[in-house]
């Protein structure tokens, strides 16, 4: 026999092997420098199985409490930054148990009786996406709550609403800050099924096909919280929707924060000046002295991306891998991880920034007057009151906006003569609706931009977050 390698072969599995693994193939394989984020599930996982197998028998009560008290001085080393890792122990389940062994001997090799890494592992998993729902979910609320005081504070304040970012008709702030509470909320919700769905565990399933001990799987899924064990152990070692689908709520609710960090990035600008934004949120230029930068807002507005591509990255390592598990599997968590890390700093970022920024009251109201914003009010109070066809009414508003166009002035500063040229039947009252106060408060359909409504959505947010 040739000497294949220097290095021993691998204390877990080194029955099998003559020679440990090559450098590279340490390299490729060792997934420690990321699955350490894990550790604190891997502990709890490994001492609500330890507990199961001393209640079921499998192992004696003296070894489980020696498995689990070792388990909670590994989890301290760890905490405390002095546990030593190593990548000739791949992973963060290997690492965990070789240290419980050199802790309280023999006893440690009697953990990993009836399971196997995949099922480790996919529970370990299972536990960390759920804290990141839960993050995501108590982000979403800050943030709504935060928008829920800018729209109480401009309820009625007049601003342009846009189609095409070209002016459509007369909005309020309150309306455009609920919309987006209402897309949060749906952001929320979808954290919250998802949460849901992926709350079964699948410790137990053993490597693929389950286990001949007499385990009690009822037990280690009520221990971690689970709702009941998955039912499928061929399913609970190689599905990782559980992460897509918390990638795929992230994706969405990214691109809510991206829209929102791009209207601050527009509304910040010395063109629009809608909001001015806090100190806290911004920076200078290092030689443009009058600078303040929404740098927060675009930092959002990009690292989306990073949220975007892991959802594509997972999909794609799982899309054609046949049943159970695959190594491939292990490419799951860094894309996870970075996209819970994106989006926690994102609605963090946003909270802030939100919280902290002031409506320019004023700049709003200049804003929402120009642009003929109020030409469909024209155009409505012609069908209304002189009874024309909708068309008829949209050609005649047409007629007039390119007049004031012509004159250089807005719908309200055209003279009823002028009017009266156009569409004979015109009277005084037609520059009743054309302010933009009135255009907002006639706005009372349910769900329209009248103040009232506004606030009426405003109170029932409120009580619905308490
Ligand atoms: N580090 C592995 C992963 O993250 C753990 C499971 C390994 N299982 C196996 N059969 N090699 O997927």
């Amino acid at each position: 026999m040739t000497d294949v390698s220097s290095k021993a072969a691998n204390q877990m599995w080194g029955g099998r092997f003559a020679a440990g693994p090559d450098a590279i193939m340490e390299a490729i394989n060792a997934s420690i420098d990321f699955d350490r984020r894990l550790a604190r599930q891997d502990i709890e996982g490994s001492r609500a199985h330890a507990a199961m197998l001393a209640a079921t028998g499998i192992v004696s009560d003296s070894d489980a409490e020696a498995i689990r008290e070792g388990l909670l001085t590994v989890l301290s080393e760890i905490e405390g930054g002095s546990f030593e890792f190593s990548a000739a122990l791949e992973d963060i389940h290997m690492n965990v148990e070789a240290r419980l062994k050199e802790l309280i001997g023999e006893p440690a090799g009697r953990l990993h009786t009836a399971r196997s890494r995949n099922d480790q592992v996919a529970t370990d998993f299972r536990l960390w996406v759920r804290d990141q729902c839960d993050a995501a979910i108590d982000g979403l609320r800050a943030l709504q709550e935060a928008l829920l005081e800018q729209a109480e504070v401009g309820a009625g304040w007049v601003m342009p609403g846009f189609t095409h970012l070209q002016t459509a008709q007369p909005v309020t702030w309150g309306h455009h800050m609920m919309a987006y509470v209402e897309m949060f909320g749906r952001d929320l919700s979808r954290f919250q099924d998802a949460r849901a769905r992926m709350n079964e565990c699948p410790l137990g399933a053993a490597a693929l096909a389950g286990t001949s001990f007499p385990i009690d799987r009822e037990a280690t899924a009520s221990a971690l919280g689970f709702d009941r064990p998955m039912a499928n152990s061929l399913d609970a070692v190689s599905d990782r929707d559980f992460a897509l689908e918390f990638l795929a709520a992230a994706s969405i609710c990214a691109m809510h924060l991206s829209r929102l960090a791009e209207e601050l990035v527009i509304w910040s600008s010395a063109q629009f000046r809608f909001v001015t934004l806090s100190d806290r949120f911004s920076t200078g230029s290092s030689i443009m002295p009058q600078k303040k930068n929404p740098d927060a807002a675009e930092l959002i507005r990009a690292k989306i991306g990073r949220i975007l591509g892991a959802n594509i990255a997972l999909l794609t390592v799982m899309k054609g891998l046949p049943l159970a598990y695959s190594k491939d599997m292990q490419e799951d968590k860094e894309q996870v991880f970075d996209a819970a890390d994106t989006l926690m700093l994102a609605l963090a970022a946003m909270t802030g920034m939100v919280s902290d920024m002031v409506a320019n009251r004023d700049a709003l109201a200049a804003a929402a007057s120009s642009g003929f914003s109020t030409a469909t009010d024209l155009a409505d109070w012609l069908v209304r009151v002189l009874d024309l066809p909708f068309r008829e009414a949209h050609h005649v508003t047409g007629s007039l906006v390119a007049m004031a166009e012509a004159q250089a002035c807005d719908l309200p500063d055209l003279s009823l003569q002028d009017m009266q040229s156009v569409h004979a039947g015109i009277t005084d009252a037609v520059f009743d609706v054309l302010g933009v106060e009135n255009s907002v408060a006639s706005r009372t359909s349910f769900g329209g931009t009248a103040p009232d409504q506004v606030r009426s959505r405003i109170a029932e947010w409120k009580t619905r977050i308490g």
